[in-house]
């Protein structure tokens, strides 16, 4: 990464339109580095949430009052904006739902119920978050079809030639994660997309992790179906995106019944609305997906390169202090990965690891990470978890690369 591109990035300006990171915790700064799990807010999006229920609060696509359109064509704005964002072929190809969980579980229950057959078998890998295991394993249960998993090297990364053995005419679907939240690995999905198509299979990207950290572009990665969530990415919690190809999202049967779903109901039978909105029953989480569109901004205006640009260089400066640390284990070290690390210390339990830091105003995640089974692949119960944005500093990095080695002094046995 070249210094210019941080010299350019100010990250004091941008700590300032984030309101939660100025304050104390347990009587310490708070140093914030939870951010797989959840990103902060910038004041735009706070700002954006606050003035919909101020000034345009109402439904969507069914008042023709004014308040009615302000709050649709508000709405729509966030899809085209998401879109764009996404590089998509068209607005109508980008599903709003509740986040990746849910855009997961509307292609499980809806491509799989049409699609998925006896014999059938689907791949994942095994750096999944349980969110794109469990659909898999309950349509599986359900058709009688077979989950595959893609195996992967000490270093967290898929390995590509256990993945090509396992593609075959029987691979009706690829659902693999981007950005793993447990490791930080980065998957090769453009080329597994290509390699799954070959055979004919559908393939899905799990880009929770993505989202925040790498540029996004659906018609580049040619892939099928895509899912997100807005809150890992500077937005609101609540609201979350499938994209989906025009020619798949029109073969699959609505997910849910209910408002807005349909183009007529009456009792000798229904007929379904258009995409996207065949699958957007019920009013959706408006004032969220409003705000949602502030985030983007924050994303595009400071610009992916140089965001990615600033967590590399905070990656890099913390796995060289950290590294020196005596009993600090590294959990995942692929070549290519985002800005989260997992680690234990030996003879440490991570919630012990978690608590202490805690006590010291520092935010990590300790535990499974929803990955039980690559707990399993590692053989250990848990992680601590550090994962940095693009508000965090060298400074931060310091002080808690400080605490961490007297933890390890401490309690290492
Ligand atoms: N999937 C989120 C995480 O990794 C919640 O913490």
């Amino acid at each position: 990464m070249s210094n210019d591109v941080l010299a350019h990035l100010d990250v004091e300006k941008i700590r300032k339109q984030f309101p939660v990171l100025h304050q104390e915790v347990n009587g310490k700064p708070l140093i914030y580095f939870d951010n797989a799990a959840t990103s902060q807010k910038p004041k735009v999006v706070i700002d954006a949430l606050s003035n919909y229920y101020e000034r345009i609060n109402s439904n969507i696509h069914r008042g023709i009052h004014t308040l009615a359109e302000r709050a649709t064509s508000a709405f729509e704005d966030t899809r085209k904006k998401v879109s764009e964002f996404l590089n998509a072929n068209e607005v109508a190809e980008i599903i709003f739902t509740k986040g990746t969980t849910e855009s997961i579980n509307l292609v499980a229950s809806s491509f799989g119920r049409k699609f998925i057959e006896e014999g059938d078998e689907i791949l994942i890998s095994h750096m999944e978050h349980h969110s794109n295991i469990v659909p898999w394993q309950m349509l599986c249960e359900e058709k009688g079809a077979i989950l595959k998993v893609i195996p992967i090297n000490e270093k967290g990364e898929v390995i590509y030639d256990e993945y090509l053995a396992l593609l075959s005419d029987k691979t009706k679907l690829v659902s693999i994660v981007y950005v793993s939240n447990t490791l930080g690995t980065i998957n090769p999905v453009k080329e597994m997309a290509a390699d799954a198509h070959k055979f004919g299979a559908k393939v899905l990207v799990d880009a929770a992790q993505a989202a925040s950290h790498l540029n996004l572009d659906v018609q580049d990665l040619d892939c099928d179906l895509l899912a997100f969530s807005a809150h890992k990415a500077y937005g609101p919690t609540g609201t979350g995106v499938l994209y989906g190809k025009r020619e798949i999202l029109e073969s699959m049967p609505p997910y849910q019944g209910g408002g807005e779903m349909i183009k007529d109901v009456s009792f000798s039978g229904t007929t379904y609305n258009e995409i996207p909105y065949k699958f957007e029953a019920g009013t959706p989480n408006i004032g969220e997906v409003v705000a949602f569109d502030s985030a983007i901004d924050f994303i595009q205006e400071i610009g992916k390169e140089k965001i990615a640009a600033h967590e590399d260089y905070l990656l890099e400066y913390a796995n060289e202090r950290l590294n020196k640390i005596e009993g600090f284990v590294p959990v995942g070290t692929a070549e290519n990965k985002v800005s989260v690390i997992s680690f234990n210390i030996e003879g440490v339990h991570p919630f012990d690891l978690g608590m202490m830091l805690d006590a010291k105003g520092i935010a990590v995640r300790t535990g499974h990470h929803c990955t039980q089974p690559l707990m399993d692949r590692f053989e250990i119960e848990g992680t601590a978890r550090a994962s940095f944005a693009v508000y965090n500093t060298t400074q931060e990095i310091d002080q808690f690369v400080e605490y961490l080695t007297s933890i390890a002094k401490t309690l290492r046995k």
